[in-house]
């Protein structure tokens, strides 16, 4: 089988997303009902964190063990890749030992270099650029709340972070819009975010507009993990780019509200908004677990028919 990894949102096309969300589903569907499903057995999969998480590390220990396999927790503090052992060693090394690899970690230049160096799938968990395990996850749930999302519109209001631009490359491959607002001098790069082009966004300099009409609205923290040195200033750049109650009024009358987690009410988002009717984020969260295991199985086993 042809060796893929899982780096970018755009390492998928849009038939193969089809169909992850399709498998997800079964997958989903038969673990609620306790049916055991273990085409993993005897498979590893090391988690290799550089920052923290706890959705991350959860979905994807749970999900390897609830396919058959088992998963290892590596951190940079306490293994050699913390004291300088180049990556495409620790790569060469690595995926010798196990089965498939996911990476949390800072530029993705880092875990490009893994995958060149790997014999097996490498999963993003999450670099500065992208989190394209959440917008999957994000993406799944938007079907499973309230059917297709071709042409809808999603509203990212905050930072132009690895979320928004995951975000802006999945609308591209599954022709949605992204209206995107954006404190001034925080704004998309197209380039930087791995886009084709600029077809699937509009930006607005006022957050309530780029609300206006939209199917799901959704944010992120002012300050993402890597970043923490500009937190002072962006408490300042930032305070116009909370979701609050008059946001989601505007938006589609069935609009759903997401955050990837963490999050801090009353920075980002209202908690009104979060904990009120519209939000999923707790379906949001805990659909990782299922796009993953659908993914984990994609990456070493190909399509599985039925
Ligand atoms: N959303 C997310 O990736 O959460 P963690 O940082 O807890 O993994
Ligand atoms: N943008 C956030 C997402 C955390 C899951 C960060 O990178 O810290």
């Amino acid at each position: 089988m042809e060796l893929r990894h899982f780096l970018q949102f755009k390492d998928l096309s849009r038939a193969e997303l089809d169909y992850l969300f399709d498998r997800t589903r079964v997958i989903k569907d038969r673990f609620k009902r306790y049916e055991a499903y273990h085409p993993l057995t005897d498979r590893t999969l090391a988690m290799i964190f550089e920052k923290s998480s706890t959705r991350t590390r959860l979905s994807f220990e749970a999900g390897m063990h609830q396919l058959g396999g088992s998963a290892i927790y590596l951190n940079t503090r306490d293994t050699q890749l913390g004291r300088g052992e180049p990556v495409e060693d620790a790569a060469e090394v690595i995926s010798r030992m196990v089965d498939i690899v996911m990476i949390r970690t800072f530029e993705q230049r880092i875990i490009e270099r893994f995958a060149a160096h790997s014999r097996v799938p490498v999963i993003n968990g999450l670099t500065n650029e992208y989190h394209p395990c959440q917008i999957l996850a994000d993406i799944y749930t938007f079907i499973e709340q309230r059917g297709p999302i071709q042409g809808k519109t999603v509203a990212w209001i905050g930072d132009s972070n690895n979320m928004c631009n995951t975000w802006l490359q999945a609308a591209e491959i599954l022709d949605f819009n992204v209206h995107v607002s954006t404190p001034p001098g925080y704004e998309v790069e197209p380039e930087g975010a791995g886009l084709f082009g600029t077809d699937h966004f509009e930006s607005f300099a006022d957050p309530l507009a780029a609300c206006r009409g939209a199917d799901l609205v959704t944010t992120d923290v002012w300050t993402s993990m890597g970043f923490e040195a500009e937190n002072a200033e962006r408490q300042k750049a930032f305070a116009d780019w909370c979701v609050d109650a008059e946001m989601m009024a505007v938006a589609a009358k069935d609009a759903v509200f997401m955050h990837c987690l963490p999050a801090h009410r009353g920075e980002e988002v209202e908690a009104e908004v979060i904990d009120g009717p519209q939000s999923v984020v707790w379906e949001e969260a805990a659909n990782r677990l299922h796009v993953q295991k659908a993914l984990m199985e994609f990456l070493l086993l190909g399509r599985i028919e039925a």
